[in-house]
């Protein structure tokens, strides 16, 4: 079938953290690749994503840098947006699901389906952690998968073997949050009965049997072991609300309302957007990693399918995981390139990590990232062959024809051979590309490049101008009509250098994708800019520096977990535990014995914010008159307790030695007042 448009979406990555190249390779770049070749064959595409700005990704995040779930998501949201742009990811929006849209987009998808009796309301007992109060949903909480026996598979979602749980499937669970054993307690929550769908699904999985077969294979070992109910609820506070009544204190699961952002994405798009999401002759292709292809493939076309209104997805071409340097790419680790670190490192190389990612993608199974063959591609392949081809051509034009383009005289019959060729190459590219097959289809346009080297190797423009000047006009021509091909067929891989190239050839640039199977593009005469460098040689000393870099991590990372496990030392606590404690500079203002006991002192303290009365353990170890005036470390912000009857307001921060004697943390510099802080 023709499609009249097309609708392209690129996973929502969760707004917890900065984009790296396992991100790039898995979806961001391909998708950006499939949208601009779409565009240069003039196609009516909208290219859709922006942040994940829900669910416990974020929540857990915000905990452990202190700050709260907003600050998280406008951190990450501008830092991603900026790189995506920085690379020359090219959405059409760059959207987020904190946004109005999107709430409102969210809550009447959730009150169709729940008007038309969709979801199976139940009480069912879920994870409660105790201590922190709270229900443990999705990452939440951590156990052994049953499935495969990953032990930190995630109380949704198990990322070793991809299998969707529901957190009671887990083994031994524990919560993230506490550490503990949880408990069940009951909860009301809205399931999307996929028991009931699994045949509509099942016809619908199996219509799409040209889907890649990792993404085909995976739905139908997920169809062959049972759908289950999957609950499109939870009970946090972070989230789009449940817009139903009884639903207090809840929120729409965020892989319910992930890719709804999608749909509200483009309506801040287009007042258009029914066209791009409801018409029947628009193609909707979701890039995804493969984590995430049971969402796209069964559940979001579930909703989709339960609504009744919208077109499905038509392709999901999942990849799979890029590792770096040998070892799975991991945030927490800090195991990764990232990517607004690497557009600083290499200024204006975008192009090279695109080459580089494009050339190694993990299209049919996981692949490896290294410094040293990203080195290799560009200076083997990018500066070799491609760079090396235009160089040579331009250099070439200007010396002889001071830039201008010469005119062709008789073509000979290799000539004519050669541009038979050429003009194949972009039906080959297409191909290719449409396929999904993004290596095969960059491998051909390297070819295209080849095929130029070899042209102008077999014929030596640079010897034959002393005998044959005339033949090296043709020569030289049809090496400049390869040039100006190569600017259209590498723009969607290579958008800065296609900008560069034609900048230097100073070629139109509303050219579509099919005029690359022209030979004439550049007209006899034509004048050519100044020639410079597509690509520049990259040192071994730039490669050390990010090896080092990746080196320093691991060393950190050893060292991290290291102190985690010193014998003795109590359990690792987040910086947000630790800045929970407000210790302060005070001066003992009035110290005495508290009647009856061996111990304790009741102490008058002058914290600088106020005077209060402190009971502290530490009478066998200082006598009241000796310590009156001394400086001393208190925490003002501990609960009061009553002991002896005393109200004591805070603890005095004491050294503790091997036999049990007691010594005050005090400053060791006569600059700390009263009420400064120790931090
Ligand atoms: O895996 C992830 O990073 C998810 N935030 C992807 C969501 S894709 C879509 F559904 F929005
Ligand atoms: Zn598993």
């Amino acid at each position: 079938m023709k499609y009249k448009r097309h609708t392209v979406t690129a996973a929502l990555p969760y707004a917890n953290g900065p984009v790296h190249i396992g991100h790039l390779a898995g979806c961001y770049l391909p998708a950006d690749i499939y949208v601009r070749y779409l565009r240069a064959k003039g196609e009516d595409v909208k290219f859709i994503c922006g942040s994940d700005e829900h669910g416990v990704p974020i929540t857990i995040k915000a905990k452990k840098e202190g700050i709260t779930p907003q600050q998280v998501v406008d951190k990450y949201h501008k830092i991603m947006g900026d790189a995506f742009n920085g690379f020359g990811i090219s959405f059409d929006i760059y959207s987020r699901t904190s946004s109005k849209t999107h709430h409102e987009t969210a809550s009447e998808f959730f009150k169709t389906l729940y008007d038309k009796g969709v979801f199976e309301e139940e009480i069912t007992e879920q994870y409660f952690d105790e201590k922190a109060n709270q229900f443990l949903a999705d990452r939440y909480i951590t156990g052994t998968c049953p499935k495969c026996g990953n032990e930190n598979a995630y109380g949704d979602q198990c990322e070793s073997c991809g299998s969707t749980l529901n957190a009671t499937d887990l083994i031994n669970p524990k919560s993230s949050l506490s550490g503990e054993k949880p408990v069940l307690k009951k909860t009301k929550n809205w399931f999307l009965p996929l028991d009931k769908m699994q045949p509509q699904i099942e016809a619908y999985i199996d219509s799409h049997s040209e889907w890649k077969s990792n993404v085909f294979g995976q739905c139908k070992s997920w169809l062959n072991s049972g759908l289950q109910p999957r609950a499109m609820t939870r009970d946090l506070d972070w989230g789009v609300k449940v817009p139903v009544e009884g639903a207090e204190g809840k929120v729409l699961y965020v892989w319910f309302d992930a890719p709804i952002g999608y749909i509200s994405a483009t309506k801040d798009l287009t007042p258009d957007w029914k066209l791009y999401w409801k018409d029947k002759e628009t193609k909707l292709v979701h890039f995804i990693g493969k984590d995430n292809i049971v969402f796209h493939c069964i559940i979001f076309p579930a909703m989709l399918m339960a609504e009744g209104s919208y077109i499905l997805p038509e392709n999901v071409p999942a990849n799979e995981f890029l590792n770096l340097e040998g070892d799975k790419i991991s945030t927490s680790r800090n195991w990764a390139v990232w990517l607004h670190e690497y557009l600083l490192d290499f200024k204006d190389k975008q192009d090279v990590l695109r080459y580089t990612l494009c050339a190694n993608a993990p299209e049919t199974k996981d692949n490896d990232f290294t410094w040293k063959d990203f080195q290799a591609k560009n200076n083997n392949e990018l500066v070799a062959i491609l760079g090396n081809f235009v160089n040579r051509t331009l250099v070439l034009t200007h010396k002889y024809y001071e830039g201008n383009v010469p005119q062709a005289a008789e073509y000979s019959k290799s000539d004519i051979l050669l541009l038979e060729e050429i003009s194949k190459f972009p039906a080959k590219i297409a191909s290719s590309i449409e396929n999904y097959r993004f290596r095969e289809a960059l491998a051909e346009l390297m070819n295209l490049a080849r095929a130029g080297n070899k042209y102008l190797a077999d014929n030596e423009p640079w010897k034959l101008i002393n005998t044959d000047a005339e033949r090296v006009k043709t020569v030289m021509n049809i090496a400049l009509q390869i040039c100006a091909n190569l600017t259209i067929v590498m723009e969607p891989f290579l958008p800065f250098t296609a900008t560069k190239l034609r900048t230097m050839l100073n070629f139109k640039t509303d050219y579509k994708w099919t005029d690359a199977e022209r030979t004439d593009l550049l007209s006899s005469g034509h004048k050519i800019n100044t020639a410079a460098l597509l690509f520049e040689k990259v040192e071994d000393e730039q490669i050390v520096n990010q090896v080092n870099k990746l080196a320093n991590s691991k060393m950190e990372n050893e060292l991290a977990n290291n102190k985690t496990e010193i014998p003795g030392s109590k359990p690792e606590i987040t910086f947000d535990d630790f800045s929970k404690m407000d210790i302060r500079v005070g001066t003992i203002l009035e110290a005495e014995r508290v009647p009856k006991t061996d111990k304790l002192l009741k102490l008058k303290i002058d914290t600088g914010i106020d005077v209060r009365t402190v009971v502290s353990g530490i009478a066998l170890h200082y006598k009241p008159e000796e310590i009156i005036g001394m400086q001393v470390s208190i925490l003002v912000n501990l609960a009061p307790r009553m002991l002896k009857g005393i109200e004591s307001r805070g603890m005095i921060l004491c050294s503790e030695n091997e036999k049990g004697e007691l010594s005050f943390v005090s400053p060791t510099k006569p600059n700390a007042n009263n009420g400064s802080l120790i931090k």
